[in-house]
């Protein structure tokens, strides 16, 4: 995103909600984390690099969306996080698509460039399943059933972030990718 206006707000609602006095609050979901990580070692030793990117992916969606660990639908968004994780780290490798070498190629229309259909297809997919998971915590928000996360902050303080639901949704799914991929790699060195 190039800097500007909503390149600013959407930092500042990310310092916000992930600084250090409010990482306090996930703390307890991180040790149970780590406490499940530890019983699928026992349990399944040999598939301990998927266990690390559960584990990652299943931590920064606790922040960002406030899942319940013991649920197996957690499983399922896991899962999803995962896909969009890989889809993001396969466009994004240096050298995917030859626009980065040749910038002049953004000119060339839509019906002459695949690469373009695509990445259009892959945002409406990518926007509907990160709305969809958004408005799962405005639903728990509303009953009273959502646990403290970055979505359901930024839900209840939109108008003073100013940020549309369609905003929210990216920016928290950016979050679970920028949490989960980094964790991953760390956690297999
Ligand atoms: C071992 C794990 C991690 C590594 C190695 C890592 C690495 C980095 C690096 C190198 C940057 C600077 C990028 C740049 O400005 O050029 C960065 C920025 C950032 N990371 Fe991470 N990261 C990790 C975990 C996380 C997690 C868990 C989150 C959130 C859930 C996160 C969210 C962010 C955000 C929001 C920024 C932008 C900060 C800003 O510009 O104000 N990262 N990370």
């Amino acid at each position: 995103m190039p800097y500007g206006d909503r390149w600013r707000k959407m930092r500042r609602a990310t310092h916000d909600n992930l600084n250090i006095r409010e990482a306090q609050i996930y703390k307890p979901m991180q040790e149970e984390e780590a406490s499940r990580l530890l019983s699928y070692f026992l349990r399944d030793p040999d598939d301990w690099e998927q266990h690390f990117r559960r584990t990652a992916a299943s931590t920064a969606m606790g922040a960002i969306y406030g899942r319940p660990l013991v649920d197996s639908s957690t499983d399922a968004m896991v899962a999803h996080i995962n896909e969009l994780v890989h889809t993001l780290t396969r466009s994004a490798t240096p050298g995917a698509h030859l626009v980065e070498v040749f910038p002049s190629m953004l000119y060339i229309p839509e019906c002459f460039a695949k690469w373009k259909r695509d990445g259009k297809k892959l945002h409406k997919y990518w926007s509907t399943v990160l709305h969809d998971f958004t408005m799962e915590v405005q639903h728990k928000a509303q009953s009273g059933k959502s646990l403290p996360c970055l979505v359901a902050n930024l839900l209840e303080n939109s108008d003073k972030y100013d940020m549309s639901r369609h905003e929210i949704a990216w920016l928290a799914g950016m979050l679970v990718f920028a949490g989960s991929e980094t964790v991953t790699t760390f956690l297999n060195f």
